[in-house]
């Protein structure tokens, strides 16, 4: 390992002996200048500019994809990622001057790769998102002393239909959630005010604090906090959140404005068996993280932000959601799915393009897939995952194949 890494193992008491052998920490040196474990890089560098503009259970630690497209691609080449998630590897390659396309099924994803890829008009976003954040202050005042001139001629509060949010929000956060929703509209930069107004409500869900990434039940209650040691109380507002991520997004896109390049970014938002690239559009390479079988439901995490938006659920085309488990049958599918977004996927890389697949591929399921997709592997290398969000804390292996299209 890296004489940096060693010393951050050490520091949170783990086995640098057992990483080493387990994942060949010296041939990563060799080969990609890298150990992979970034155990020395610092929670604020993993999530660096717009990263963190939204949170996303499963997302590729930036500085790994850095690393592979630095060594593999060069400047102007165009790189796919038919499982784009929230965008990292979108980010990635337009700062290393490489075009990008996405593939991504779920529309609040594709919504979370728009706000963090766009160019903006910064001084134009700016005034925008401290203008709502001045009228939600001001409905949020209003509300709790109990008058109600910005509600909406003859209203005395917001409605929703929607069990969800009336189940995991109090009244007040619930309020002030809506009365931003109401005004989003208004402004040009509406979905960047998604973005804030869906982080903060993910924020003031009536959940423990220790429990983020998949709450059970709504904690209505004092309770005791695993995270903070000591009794904690139930989220009642929102609006603490939004005045927290407000000028914090503004600021990471502020960050990314900065580093951005002319490379383009396309984003495609579809099934990836059968979504159409364009016919023209010559792809060089893919670097990819598909979901794994049995692990996440993504429609599913982010609930909060399809019951405020309204957004189409496409749950039903999702490859190996949670909540199918992991039985021979769902491996076969999974097998299938997964091929099937490549074969489709795929067809406009070049020959003897290179592929990288991250996976945590416990089943052995991609040499099949492979085979399945027209891809002969050429390498895999190893890294440990050791550090997941909040209390996901499990600590495993994932392979990163190396395929070449034949
Ligand atoms: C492991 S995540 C990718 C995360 C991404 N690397 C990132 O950094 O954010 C896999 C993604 O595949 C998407 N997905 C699942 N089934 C899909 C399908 N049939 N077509 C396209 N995308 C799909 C999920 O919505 C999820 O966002």
């Amino acid at each position: 390992m890296l004489e940096s890494t060693k010393a951050a193992a050490s520091k949170f008491g783990l086995d640098a002996q057992f990483i080493e052998t387990k994942a060949n920490t010296e041939k990563n040196i060799r080969v990609l200048g890298n150990d992979l474990t970034f155990l020395d890089i610092r929670e604020s560098e993993r999530t660096k500019h717009v990263h963190r503009l939204h949170p996303y259970l499963g997302k590729f630690i930036p500085q790994l994809v850095h690393v592979f497209l630095k060594k593999y691609f060069r400047k102007g080449q165009t790189i796919l990622d038919p499982f784009a998630g929230s965008g990292t590897m979108l980010v990635e390659a337009n700062v290393l001057g490489m075009n990008s396309v996405g593939v991504e099924l779920s529309p609040f994803n594709v919504l979370i790769q728009k706000v963090k890829t766009q160019e903006y008009d910064i001084p134009k976003l700016e005034a925008e998102v401290r203008d709502a954040l001045t009228r939600v202050r001001s409905f949020s005042r209003e509300l709790t002393n109990g008058s109600c001139s910005l509600l909406p001629e003859g209203r005395e509060r917001f409605e929703t239909s929607s069990d969800y949010l009336k189940t995991w929000f109090a009244a007040r956060a619930l309020q002030e959630m809506l009365f931003y929703r109401s005004i989003i509209d208004n402004y040009e930069n509406s979905d960047v005010l998604r973005v804030i107004l869906s982080r903060s409500a993910r924020s003031a869900r009536l959940i423990p604090h220790y429990d983020l990434a998949r709450p059970k039940k709504p904690v209505r209650e004092r309770y005791w906090c695993i995270k903070h040691k000591r009794y904690c109380q139930p989220i009642d507002e929102a609006l603490k959140f939004i005045n927290r991520y407000s000028l914090d997004t503004v600021k990471r896109i502020k960050q990314f404005a900065s580093l951005r390049t002319d490379a383009t970014i396309k984003i495609c938002q579809g099934d990836g068996r059968n979504v159409q690239l364009p016919e023209d559009m010559v792809i060089d390479g893919v670097f990819t993280s598909p979901p794994y079988v049995g692990i996440i439901d993504y429609h599913e995490q982010h609930k909060y932000a399809y019951e405020l938006f309204g957004f189409p659920r496409l749950d039903k085309h999702e490859i190996g959601p949670a909540k199918n488990g992991q039985s021979r049958n769902r491996k076969n599918e999974y097998v299938d799915g997964i091929a099937g977004v490549f074969r489709n996927s795929f067809r406009q890389v070049r020959r003897a393009g290179l592929v990288f697949v991250v996976a945590n591929d416990r089943f052995n399921l991609y040499p099949k897939i492979a085979e399945l997709s027209g891809l002969h592997q050429i390498d895999v290398f190893q890294r440990p995952v050791l550090m997941r969000t909040e209390r996901d804390s499990n600590k495993y292996f994932e392979s990163i194949f190396c395929f070449m299209k034949v």
